[in-house]
């Protein structure tokens, strides 16, 4: 039966209405706020291609994350900014580097926070490829041990997630098996088992002050014109031993969220990243799009591809938008 005894219409003519048949919801539970921390004393500096987004030395994260918690969101991601570089990344893995300090001060102080900690070297080497570096290459396995030791380290502090983010080969299983030895079995992986080779990073790799000084990361981060491979990524980290996934981007991704959530069954995220964030951001203070009604479009339509959660850097604002209530 079609037109005029079907009018789809009907049930678009009040909030109320649209209220009792919207199929995707999106609340300040299914958010993650990633957050850059620093190395220094009481420091809020803002990033210049992230307009809202800062980066905060350890008191100042204390208090930014009691904000994140009291507008309802329950995890923050640590992205680590330290003061030197090397060329092993050694930043990384050490137990007074700067991720490992922030783990402890904001487990004490927010101890119901979930604390997920982003494994990767490409912060802490001082030529900004993800891993340690022989003839020119990324060398897959050294790096792997230097990444299990960066997640140990992490889990030590307090992490409560580990997120490996480098696309390194069998990092899964071996971050895994030595977190068991270590006496860590609790420790969760989220796995950015899905993470492309994105223009989108730009304004992070500002922030993190992460630009690669030669070459790309080509050689290890997936194909944009990929999916099916994508999709075997996430079945290797699983049998590996992830207990969720990330696909990365996610605007631009969005048919990858909804292969990797049906074909896997796993909890999915997906990582609303930078080049999406400073898009929006741009756009709106041109008066171009309105943002509030931007960003909660952009987070609802992760939702709906599939995602269970989601990391967005517009986390926060959501989450007090969605508590002021939607319509
Ligand atoms: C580190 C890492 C990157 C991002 C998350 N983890 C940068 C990269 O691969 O260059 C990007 C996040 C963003 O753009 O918001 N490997």
């Amino acid at each position: 039966m079609s037109f005029p005894s079907t009018r789809l219409r009907r049930l678009r003519r009040s909030p109320a209405l649209r209220g009792l048949v919207r199929e995707t919801s999106l609340g300040p539970a299914d958010l993650i706020q990633p957050l850059f921390v620093t190395a220094g004393t009481d420091l809020r500096e803002p990033v210049e291609s992230m307009p809202g987004v800062n980066r905060f030395s350890i008191a100042a994260l204390l208090e930014e994350a009691g904000e994140i918690e009291a507008a309802g969101i329950p995890a923050v991601l640590l992205f680590g900014i330290p003061s030197e570089k090397d060329e092993a990344g050694s930043g990384a893995y050490d137990d007074e580097g700067v991720v490992q300090m922030a783990v402890r001060a904001l487990k004490e102080a927010h101890p119901d926070l979930v604390v997920i900690t982003d494994v990767c070297l490409c912060e802490y080497t001082d030529h900004g490829q993800c891993g340690f570096v022989r003839d020119g290459q990324v060398d897959n396995d050294v790096t792997v041990e230097l990444l299990a030791r960066t997640a140990i380290s992490h889990a030590e502090a307090g992490a409560d997630i580990v997120a490996p983010s480098d696309m390194m080969d069998g990092r899964i299983g071996s971050i895994r098996y030595q977190l068991d030895e270590e006496g860590h079995p609790d420790t969760v992986i989220l796995s950015y088992a899905a993470k492309y080779a994105s223009a989108f990073y730009g304004p992070f790799r500002e922030a993190a002050e992460s630009t690669p000084k030669f070459g790309d990361r080509l050689g290890y981060q997936l194909d944009p014109a990929n999916g099916d491979e994508a999709v075997r990524e996430a079945m290797l980290d699983l049998e590996e031993g992830a207990d969720a996934l990330m696909v990365k981007p996610a605007s631009h991704y969005l048919d990858i969220v909804r292969r990797v959530k049906e074909e896997t069954g796993a909890p999915v995220a997906a990582y609303q990243v930078s080049g999406e964030y400073s898009a929006i951001k741009a756009a709106s203070a041109n008066g171009w799009i309105d943002e509030k009604a931007a960003v909660l479009e952009s987070l609802v339509s992760m939702r709906r591809a599939g995602a269970d959660f989601l990391v967005s850097y517009f986390a926060k604002e959501a989450a007090v938008w969605l508590g002021e209530g939607q319509e």
